[in-house]
Parts: C-alpha cells; sequence; structure tokens
C-alpha cells in the first residue's frame, strides 16, 4: 500500500495507478478505523481494480463544543488495518493541504441537510460536503464508498454528486454491528463498559420500533414510548428518533413508501447516531 500525503503527490499516485484504465474506488474516512470501515474497502475492491482510502478528521464538520480535539487517532494501527485488507493507496493530508491559506468555498447542500444531523448539528453537512467534494476532486475515483451507518450524510452526498455533476458512481454499504447489536463507530472507544451495556437499548429500541410500525402501530404513539424507553435506559438526551421517508428524510406520520428510523441520542457525553430500514 503507498501513502502519500500532499495534494500533487497524491495526484501522481492516482495518475500511476491509472495508466492501465482501472477503474479506482475511493473510501473517505476519519480514521480510528474499525470492521466497519473495512466492509467499504471491501466493496471497493468487489467493483474497482484498486481501492483509495483517506484519513482526514475534518474540522469544519466539527463545532466549536464537539470533539474535534478528542477525536481517536492512530495513524499507524489504521494503515496496517488498511494494508492487511487489501488497500492500494492511502491519503493522509494534513489540515494545510484541505484547507489552504485563504481557503474561502463552502458546499452547502439545502433541504436534505437541513433537518435531523443538520438541525442538531448547525453547520456540520456543509463542512461534510465541502471536505468530501475536495475528497473526490483530488482523487477522482470512478466510485466511492459511504455507510449506511451515517444516513443523512450519504443522502446529502448523493444529492451534492448529482447537482454538482461529479462523475462519480456514489454506492452505500450496510451498517456494520458488533454481534450485540450496537453499531461500529470510531465514537464508540468513548463509551464506558457501563454505558456500551447500556448503548445496545438503542438498537434494540430500532428493531422493535421498526417491527411495530411493519404491525401497524401508531406512529407518533410508537416514537414516544420508545424515547422514553431510551430515557429509562440512561439516555440523557435523545436529539430524534424519527420513521422519515428513505429518500428525502422527511418525517412521516403514517407508514408510507420505503422508509427509514432514524435516531440520534447522547449516553454520558458520547453521541450515538443509528438508524434502520422498516
Ligand atoms: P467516518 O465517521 O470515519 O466514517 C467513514 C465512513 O465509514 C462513512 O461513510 C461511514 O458511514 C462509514 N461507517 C462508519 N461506521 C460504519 C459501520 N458501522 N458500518 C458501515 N459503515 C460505517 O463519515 C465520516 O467519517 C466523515 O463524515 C467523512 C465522510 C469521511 C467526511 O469527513
Amino acid at each position: 500500500m503507498q501513502i502519500v500525503r500532499g495534494v500533487e503527490e497524491l495526484r501522481a499516485a492516482v495518475k500511476n495507478s491509472r495508466t492501465s484504465g482501472e477503474r479506482l474506488a475511493l473510501v473517505p474516512t476519519m480514521g480510528a478505523l474499525h470492521v466497519g470501515h473495512m466492509a467499504l474497502i471491501d466493496a471497493g475492491k468487489q467493483s474497482a481494480a484498486k481501492v483509495a482510502a483517506s484519513i482526514f478528521v475534518n474540522p469544519t464538520q466539527f463545532a466549536a463544543n464537539e470533539d474535534l480535539g478528542r477525536y481517536p487517532r492512530r495513524e499507524a494501527e489504521d494503515a496496517a488495518m488498511l494494508e492487511a485488507n487489501g488497500c492500494n493507496l492511502l491519503w493522509l493530508p494534513a489540515v494545510g493541504d484541505v484547507y489552504p491559506d485563504g481557503f474561502a468555498t463552502t458546499v452547502s447542500v439545502a433541504g436534505i441537510s437541513d433537518r435531523w444531523e443538520g438541525e442538531a448539528r448547525p453547520g456540520h453537512f456543509d463542512g461534510v460536503a465541502t471536505v468530501v467534494a475536495k475528497l473526490l476532486l483530488a482523487v477522482q475515483p470512478d466510485i466511492a464508498l459511504f455507510g449506511e451507518k451515517d444516513f443523512q450524510q450519504l443522502a446529502v452526498i448523493r444529492r451534492m454528486v448529482a447537482d454538482l455533476n461529479i462523475p462519480v458512481e456514489i454506492v452505500g454499504v450496510p451498517t456494520v454491528r458488533d454481534p450485540d447489536g450496537l453499531a461500529l463507530s470510531s465514537r464508540n472507544a468513548y463509551l464506558s463498559a457501563d454505558d456500551r451495556q447500556r448503548a445496545l437499548t438503542l438498537p434494540k429500541v430500532l428493531n422493535l420500533v421498526a417491527g411495530q410500525v411493519r404491525g401497524g402501530a401508531e406512529v407518533g404513539q410508537t416514537l414516544n414510548e420508545a424515547k422514553q424507553t431510551l430515557r429509562n435506559a440512561g439516555f440523557n438526551k435523545i436529539d430524534y428518533l424519527a420513521l422519515v421517508d428513505a429518500s428525502s428524510l422527511e418525517p412521516l406520520e403514517r407508514p408510507a413508501g420505503t422508509m427509514r428510523l432514524i435516531a440520534a441520542a447522547t449516553i454520558g457525553t458520547t453521541r450515538l447516531i443509528d438508524n434502520l430500514a422498516v
């Protein structure tokens, strides 16, 4: 696996791997990699000859009160895991490579960014859209893979790529979970053993509500009861638990079309997000 840092170095490496006309896949990440990220690498290998990954803890998608400073950084372990999983190229840009002096451009995707994560984390999706646009333009992959774990992020990126005619195919990969049901996340590293146990209520509640909605239960009441279950389990803040249309992410009061349950809630100081198809 080749490791590159500056944008020029990246472009040269991509050009080399491209001379033979091979398809290239990109997996953008913020590092602290786990099996969920490796599912994206595997999916990339299935549809492209070469797979590149980027690790960049993107400051513009963190608000001032968020965990940018303590976000786990494990460059050596991440590189070893990527290499062991058959990644061909790793890009590790510095903040100055992505945001040079005088940087003044923001990509903002209206509508789909407004609710849920966008409301709980103002400016977050501007940071995500801007950095993902930059990563796609720098690497110019044929396909780019993103996890359904961040369901709204995937929708925002699809909208941006369509709107800007970025010539890349966006592929969503199902969420990888621990055997007990907890969705893998770099932020799970913040959870104490006790909090991790309590956190299992989140996927349990999603499964329960999905079953109840399928069974014809009244949506509003079901969601309210589920929020109470989360509070009882020790979640101190619930940003949202909602039944939404899987494409528009607009909330649904009764079942219709392709649906998704989406949730964000905090246990201790750790904010967890999860979602489930209904
Ligand atoms: P990060 O949280 O590191 O996630 C990188 C990619 O891995 C995202 O597409 C995310 O949805 C996916 N992922 C995370 N946990 C997963 C799981 N349990 N199963 C499947 N996929 C999972 O998301 C970001 O970074 C950033 O916002 C980024 C897109 C890199 C822009 O900075």
